[in-house]
């Protein structure tokens, strides 16, 4: 069975991107899969955290998981703070990216600049990516197109690690979804739409009420032509709204653009096609907000499972470095 393995920051509202870039995917996986899907809370305290947040959106991410259809009789989901193998591999993969490496991190870099306190975890992030994937054995990481370059590092530290030491880790694939890979900012439309709430009117939440979503999309940046077509460079507002409807009728862009030839119907099929999609979601997020033991029982039972499969990973990875083993 193939091993699966993602992960979703608990540092922010989950938005349409994460959605369509990953939770829906997730959902989706081959059920012949073996797929371990993770709380990344050790990333999100990478920038300053409000802690009771943090504790209330580690809860949140995981009934969004749900919601979104993972079955937790079939997957493993967990947060990666229960398992501490995760910090235990990163100081290795720490020890075998290089600093030059880290620092060509786009995300890094994008992350750093305008901040007073960058912290030494924002940039040794990338390590830690590395180490939730290799600890696992994984072989596809299905991930948005933002984290590329993340998953670029992740290999060539398994490569580097396996070359130094002897074969140790499985060298993982991203895996791109063919729709939706970057879903922008309906405000700013050459921006990603991203959980940091700096664009509120930009970014549609994967709880926003019906009227909230019809109301940010029918006020989405398009331009002062008509025309309706796909071309992200000249038009990246009105592509923007075809990919995420052809996302969320599970259709091509270009059969999506022919049927339109005006801004006005396009944002509010897309608006209207959104709130369907979201609708199942929303209504079984409700349910298991309701029942947060279930939800407690789930990620204690996650932890353990993630625990049994990591542990001899860790064990092969200590014992090619030369660490002793533990006594
Ligand atoms: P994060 O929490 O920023 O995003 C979670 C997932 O959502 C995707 N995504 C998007 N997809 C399409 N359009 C967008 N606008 C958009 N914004 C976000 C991301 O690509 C991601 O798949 N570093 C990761 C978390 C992580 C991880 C891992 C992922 C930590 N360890 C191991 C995979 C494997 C992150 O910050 O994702």
């Amino acid at each position: 069975m193939a091993r699966v393995f993602s992960g979703i920051q608990p540092s922010g509202d989950l938005h349409i991107g994460n959605y369509l870039g990953a939770l829906r995917r997730f959902a989706r996986e081959d059920p012949d899969s073996d797929a371990v899907f993770c709380i990344v809370d050790l990333h999100a305290i990478t920038v300053p955290q409000d802690p009771a947040s943090l504790r209330a959106r580690t809860v949140e991410m995981a009934n969004l998981y749900l919601a979104s259809g993972l079955d937790p009789e079939r997957v493993t989901l967990f947060v990666q703070s229960h398992v501490p193998a995760h910090t235990e591999l990163a100081w290795l993969m720490e020890c075998t990216a290089s600093f030059g490496e880290l620092s060509r991190m786009t995300q890094f870099k994008e992350k750093s600049d305008h901040r007073d306190f960058v912290s030494a975890g924002l940039f040794t992030y990338p390590a830690l990516m590395a180490a939730d994937i290799l600890l696992y054995d994984t072989e596809r990481v299905p991930v948005g197109d933002d984290q590329r370059q993340h998953l670029e590092l992740a290999r060539d530290v398994a490569q580097r690690f396996n070359s130094r030491y002897g074969e140790t880790f499985i060298v993982p694939e991203a895996v791109l979804p063919t729709a939706a890979a970057r879903v922008m900012d309906l405000q700013e439309p050459t921006n990603k739409m991203s959980k940091s709430t700096e664009s509120p009117q930009g970014t549609v939440g994967m709880l926003d009420e019906p009227l909230v979503i019809e109301k940010k999309f029918k006020r989405a940046v398009t331009d002062n032509d008509s025309e309706v077509s796909y071309d992200v460079a000249a038009k990246p507002g009105v592509s923007n709204l075809l990919s995420i409807l052809a996302a969320a009728t599970d259709r091509s862009i270009d059969e999506v653009a022919s049927g339109y030839t005006q801004y006005g119907p396009l944002k509010s099929d897309t608006a209207a096609a959104v709130i369907e999609l979201l609708r199942p979601v929303q209504a079984r997020y409700a349910e298991l907000s309701a029942d947060p033991d279930a939800t407690q029982a789930i990620l204690a039972r996650g932890a353990e499972n993630a625990r049994e499969v990591s542990t001899p990973v860790l064990e092969r990875a200590r014992e090619a470095v030369g660490l002793l083993p533990r006594p």
